[in-house]
């Protein structure tokens, strides 16, 4: 039996058509019925690209199993942007490879043989991607590695895998979308569905390993794109959230027309946008008017792409969601020139004014890192300052990690001590709580459309949903009155629209609402509702009671994306 790198070498090259060992049919690539795990680390893309694995291995022949220890085949889809991520899973693996026994009695159940190194393990996703073979070679803990370009190859790995080499497909591409796939959503709501619409990166922001693991931007054509939403939309589904990594940085050129983008005073990016003919504004308002009852949302953009044609839309169309995701990363201009940011603190703060100008109703949220290289007190102090002057709704704050072949890694110098960043990061958090905590409070009082996503965990007599700002409501259990049809009182149920007046501010994410009636986004909007059923309920304000709630809401506390 050859060693480990040399196997992974022969793996390597036959990354295409000649994956498996000779003595193995192509017939091999069928999975045969045996059962894979997947376990979903990281960002939302992530979540996304784990339903595309699913649908490629269904196609296979695999069948997916809901228990580790049930599994032929056991793949973890990985992160890479943080030190701490990718700790997390090395822990993992060894504790994988450790409960083999448990896995053998799982087989032993079926009455099958357990395969002697307990399940195939696979890496996906962009850990795979930035440590390539040294996955396999480290500690045996692995049998294959695949990149977020290569899900198509995954049967393939597997088939070589069961056939006892270590397999490996880290090729990035420059066209890859996976628009023919039809995600297998396992395991959603019912309701919220995430529909990936453009991949890869080209920022280069000098703290991000991004663009090394996911490689250049690509967008999925519109078609595709629309075709899944209707389909959704016939599904019952009640809201999408566009997904990629740049997301705003959407260019569909396949229909042939093209025109150069608009770019906003102040920004500039790092390499020139690509012509095309639709854009995110013009997506976003297609699938809007396409499907008025279904909210859309997105996730994430990059604040170099928030033309105003793009605001125009948010304003004027009431299911493009006014809740923007508006990464400043930093307040100081100094430090936003050394991540390569193409922005600085007052082409952000312009941009935040012309937001509000013209929706005035918008909730804001935006990533933070303390500590980057060469950060000092001063321009902290700018963050933190920044953090009081818009007043973010949402945050998702983290402590700078160096990553390797990152820009920062190979020009400039980690150094902030651990103890600084941390500090830092505290206050970073701390500032952001004050602020999100007195822009609930502001909402008392205030009237909200929420879609209702399920039973509150705290209490099955209590329903929870949320804003077009994406606040997490709380609210009774109880019939109301149905404005749809001005009829008697109804239950409300699961993906129902229901008018709400905010009595509570809960926490700086969490609200508690009086429910008023069940409603549509059409009639919400043009006042029906208010018309009707809001006079028939006297409105009952609770005293504040922050602190009640787990500190802050869930993306308050720092690491959590
Ligand atoms: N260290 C800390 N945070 C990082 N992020 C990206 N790279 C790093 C890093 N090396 C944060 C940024 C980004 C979010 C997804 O993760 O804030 O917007
Ligand atoms: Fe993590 Fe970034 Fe990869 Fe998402 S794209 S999984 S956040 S490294």
């Amino acid at each position: 039996m050859p060693g480990v790198s040399s196997r992974i070498k022969a793996a390597d090259a036959n990354a295409e058509e000649d994956l498996l060992p000779p003595y193995l049919s192509s017939l091999a690539v069928d999975g045969g019925g045996r059962g894979v795990y997947v376990e979903t680390y990281g960002c939302q893309m992530n979540v996304a690209d784990t339903e595309v694995v699913r649908a490629l291995l269904k196609g296979a022949n695999y069948a997916h199993v809901p228990t580790i220890d049930e599994a032929d085949v056991v793949l973890l889809n990985t992160c890479a942007i943080r030190e701490g991520a990718e700790g997390k899973i090395w822990d993992r693996l060894r504790q994988i490879r450790a409960d083999k026994k448990k896995a053998a009695a799982g087989w032993r159940t079926r009455g099958e043989p357990a395969p002697p190194r307990g399940p195939v393990v696979g890496i996906l996703g962009c850990m795979g991607e930035r440590l390539k073979g040294k996955l396999l070679e480290e500690e045996a803990l692995v049998d294959v590695v695949c990149g977020p370009d290569a899900y198509r190859a995954l049967p393939r790995l597997l088939a070589r895998a069961h056939a006892g080499q270590p397999a490996l497909d880290v090729a990035l591409s420059l066209d890859e979308t996976y628009a023919d796939v039809a995600p297998v959503r396992e395991g959603s709501d019912g309701i919220s569905a995430f529909v990936s619409i453009m991949r890869g990166c080209n920022n280069m922001c000098s703290y991000c390993i991004v663009p090394h693991t996911r490689g250049r931007e690509r967008s999925r054509p519109a078609a595709s794109i629309a075709s899944e939403v209707a389909q959704l939309a016939a599904d019952g589904y009640r809201e999408v959230t566009l997904l990629g990594q740049n997301v705003n940085s959407y260019a569909d050129s396949s229909d042939g027309t093209a025109d150069a983008p608009p770019m906003r005073e102040g920004f500039r990016p790092m390499v020139p946008p690509p012509k095309a003919g639709v854009r995110f504004a013009g997506l976003l308002e297609q699938l809007a008017l396409a499907h008025p009852e279904m909210r859309f949302r997105f996730t994430s953009p990059h604040p170099k792409d928030f033309p105003d044609d793009l605001l125009y839309v948010i304003r004027d169309l009431p299911n493009a969601c006014a809740s923007l995701h508006i990464p400043a990363q930093s307040g100081s201009s100094k430090v936003l020139a050394s991540m390569r940011r193409g922005y600085s603190r007052d082409a952000y703060l312009t941009l935040i004014d012309r937001v509000r100008e013209l929706v005035p109703h918008v909730a804001l949220s935006s990533d933070f890192i303390s500590g980057f290289c060469g950060e000092d007190e001063e321009d902290h102090n700018l963050t933190l300052s920044l953090m009081e002057m818009v007043r973010f709704d949402r945050a998702f704050m983290f402590a700078y990690s160096m990553r390797e072949k990152t820009h920062a890694h190979r020009r400039l110098e980690d150094d902030v001590p651990h103890d600084v960043k941390h500090r830092r990061l505290s206050e970073i958090i701390e500032t952001f709580n004050a602020g999100a905590r007195a822009a609930n409070e502001a909402e008392v009082g205030r009237d909200h459309l929420v879609l209702i996503e399920g039973l509150s965990k705290k209490s099955d007599q209590e329903w929870v949903g949320r804003t077009d700002t994406n606040k997490k409501v709380v609210l009774a259990r109880e019939p109301v009155l149905d404005a749809t049809t001005g009829g008697a009182p109804v239950d409300v149920a699961v993906g129902d629209y229901v008018a709400v007046r905010v009595t509570q501010a809960l926490s700086a994410n969490t609200l508690r609402a009086q429910p008023l009636a069940r409603t549509s986004i059409a009639q919400f909007e043009a006042g029906g509702v208010s018309a009707n059923a809001l006079r028939a309920q006297p409105l009952v304000v609770a005293p504040s009671s922050i602190g009640q709630y787990a500190a802050g809401g869930s993306h308050a506390a720092a690491g959590s994306y």
